[in-house]
């Protein structure tokens, strides 16, 4: 294990534009507190700040690290891949033990990638994964099935496509507010929904465009299907709640009642969209699990004693109507 020695030299590097954590848990929002207990130092490139869920995610990293007594150097790249790829590199230059990042893209990675394995530094992947043949550039993926999430959505449409046609004339045509361009989370929930449906030939997706899952990016997207498309739109497939959020205040703003003259279905199931949910505004969430620090810290640890680890760990999900999201409300942790 890298000892806190580095930390004296990482100090020197950390002099660029990133927002790299300090050792020992100062600078910005890391969560290494007390600066690793066992000696473990994990270098986290975190996509940004862009959702609900994202907030989550990282609070559980930075709490998970803190709990495990692992130095958590943390480093938000603000959606962008080269503040990834720089981010990564300074780690690779610090020596630290494991570096662990969700990917704001897909591809891209391979090269930083060889970088971290010359230097035999462990590369876990968590949240998101990365395009590549070669799987020897990490030693595991923790996160969701996207895929999965996004047949979930298709799935409840068709089952629900009786009260979906909500402009009557036999059609159901769908608005998708897509994730960010190129990320996993977008990719594969466009394939997921669009397998579910594919066999419905009165279900059809009228408009998709990218929300960069953002509430204002929603939003905007929204506004303009809305004055392209009034009147014709039955079904809004948002692929994050903050987006869903965004296209509800969207809907309001036309005159039209979300649920009613729009149904809505999001994924993540963050308190904000279960709120939505609970109040009608929302027909349906599916679950995106953020909180993967715990899982996360484990696989570190045995990745770092030389345990055999899966290659996959996919996180477990559920999905929830407007009376399951009334029940768990009061409970939920993010
Ligand atoms: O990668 C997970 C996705 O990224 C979440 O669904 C979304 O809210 C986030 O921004």
């Amino acid at each position: 294990m890298a000892s806190k020695k580095i930390c004296a030299a990482s100090a020197l590097i950390l002099s660029g534009a990133l927002a790299l954590s300090a050792c020992g848990g100062g600078g910005d929002s890391s969560g290494g507190g007390g600066g690793g207990e066992d000696g473990t130092v994990m270098g986290f490139s975190q996509v940004g700040a862009e959702s609900g869920w994202r907030t989550a995610n990282s609070n559980s990293i930075q709490e998970a690290a803190t709990a495990a007594g692992i130095d958590l150097k943390f480093s938000d790249a603000q959606q962008k891949q080269e503040n990834q790829i720089k981010a990564i590199r300074t780690y690779i230059q610090q020596k630290v033990d494991a570096i662990a990042f969700s990917p704001v893209v897909e591809t891209g990675w391979e090269p930083v990638l060889q970088e971290a394995k010359r230097a035999n530094i462990p590369v876990i992947l968590t949240d998101r994964a990365v395009d590549t043949t070669d799987d020897s550039l990490y030693a595991t993926f923790l996160g969701s099935d996207f895929v999965e999430e996004g047949k979930k959505a298709g799935d409840w449409l068709v089952q629900n496509s009786a009260t979906a046609d909500t402009t009557g004339d036999g059609k159901i045509n769908v608005v998708e507010l897509q994730g960010t361009t190129g990320a996993a989370p977008a990719i594969d929930r466009a394939e997921g929904f669009r397998d579910s449906i594919a066999s419905q030939s009165n279900i059809a997706i009228t408009a998709s465009q990218t929300g960069d899952f953002t509430r204002d990016g929603g939003k905007q997207v929204m506004e303009s299907f809305l004055n392209s498309n009034r009147g014709q739109i039955d079904v809004v497939f948002a692929q994050n709640d903050d987006m869903g959020l965004g296209a509800l205040q969207a809907i309001e703003a036309a005159g039209l009642v979300p649920g009613k003259d729009i149904k809505v279905i999001t994924v993540d199931a963050v308190k904000d969209g279960m709120q939505a949910l609970a109040d009608g505004k929302i027909d349906f969430i599916v679950e995106c699990n953020p909180l993967l620090g715990p899982q996360l810290m484990d696989l570190t640890e045995k990745v770092l004693n030389g345990e055999d680890v899966p290659k996959r760990v996919v996180t477990e999900e559920t999905t929830f109507t407007p009376e399951q999201a009334k029940s768990v409300l009061a409970d939920r942790q993010y």
